[in-house]
């Protein structure tokens, strides 16, 4: 199996933990774009990410630094950092060190996850991390599900796959029969890829052919760059699902994959019941035939697409070669990665 080809420092927000991981306190090493980090919270219960390492003598902070207040303390020679990654502390000086600064990444807790702009310039987020609910438009809350995390979670780590295969999925009609053995071919009802944030619809019928007022369930997904997407099904289990996959490395990424299942009608116990865990498993089993085919292939370019796939796939790599690096449409010149300006 061949490295994928597609760049691995995708622009976007990325899923680097479940909220619950990091507790007031706590000093969280983790390894995504070939970088060491640190997840940490604060006494007041904000959470920061940055690169690993000290910028006085290059501690690592993730082996004994420990947060004080709102700040991180390393554990070589005490200084201290604070959320931004400014220095604010040297304890046997009168003062900081202005100048340098560890970097720190924007982080957004939502969908009971944690997750980071990656961007390989440092430019700032230029779109959000959908609501699992919010962003659908309708009045369903966190409260009409039972709680998914950890009970209703996948998480693989370092696994051969890149970001967009999961996404191509979103155009890929003919895999349900043969990856999940569904008995239908979905009916795509919305193609949206004209912003950043791109829209995927589709309705299923249960028999090929039947009349449109048979359609009786379907999928809405919103996809935020290539490492966050949400999904809402209607009409089958009532739930959501949030995959996320995060580059590791220059071949390897984590993907998560949390469920939520809609409460039975009356039921308002506090974790998730046998009934949850259930649909739950039922749900993540279908995710894992996708993955199991992730994990293995080697990306086709250009693929030996059918008729009918043509469109989609082709809309569908277009959109997701905004997000990466040597993006042609960076047209900013000082802006543009290295590699683009030289001549030589
Ligand atoms: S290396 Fe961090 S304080 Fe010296
Ligand atoms: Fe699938």
């Amino acid at each position: 199996m061949a490295p994928t080809p597609l760049p691995m420092e995708p622009t976007g927000w990325f899923q680097v933990a479940w909220r619950t991981e990091i507790t007031v306190g706590a000093v969280h090493r983790m390894k995504y774009f070939g970088r060491e980090m640190v997840a940490w919270r604060s006494a007041s219960g904000r959470i920061a990410v940055f690169d690993a390492y000290c910028e006085h003598l290059g501690a690592h902070l993730g082996y004994g630094g420990h947060v004080e207040g709102e700040n991180l303390v390393c554990p070589f020679h005490g200084w201290e950092w604070n959320r931004d990654g400014r220095n604010v502390c040297i304890p046997y000086e009168s003062h900081p060190n202005k100048g340098r600064r560890i970097r720190s990444y924007p982080v957004v807790e939502r969908n009971e996850a944690v997750w980071i702009w990656y961007d390989i310039h440092g430019r700032a987020p230029h779109f959000d991390v959908p609501d699992v609910f919010a962003s659908f438009g309708d009045d369903k809350t966190a409260h009409d599900y039972y709680p998914p995390v950890p009970a209703a979670t996948l998480y693989r780590q370092r696994l051969e796959l890149h970001p967009q295969y999961v996404l191509e999925n979103g155009v890929d009609f003919a895999h349900f029969k043969f990856v999940h053995k569904t008995p239908f071919v979905p009916t795509f009802t919305r193609h949206d890829f004209s912003g950043p944030v791109s829209f995927v619809d589709f309705t299923i019928a249960f028999d090929a052919g039947v009349a449109e007022n048979d359609v009786n369930s379907g999928v809405e997904s919103i996809n935020a760059g290539l490492g966050c997407t949400v999904t809402k099904s209607w009409g089958m289990v009532d739930n959501r699902t949030m995959p996320a996959v995060t580059p590791v490395d220059d071949v390897t990424s984590d993907v998560r994959f949390t469920v939520w299942i809609g409460r039975e009608a009356g039921d308002d116990s506090p974790e998730i019941t046998a009934y949850g865990k259930t649909m739950a498993a039922y749900i993540i089993e279908q995710f894992e035939a996708d993955i199991h085919i992730w994990a293995h292939q080697r990306y086709s370019d250009p693929p030996a697409l059918s008729r009918k796939e043509f469109d989609g796939f082709t809309a569908l790599r277009a959109w997701a070669a905004q997000f990466y690096p040597d993006d042609g449409a960076v047209t900013d010149p000082d802006r543009r990665p290295a590699s683009q300006g030289r001549t030589s």
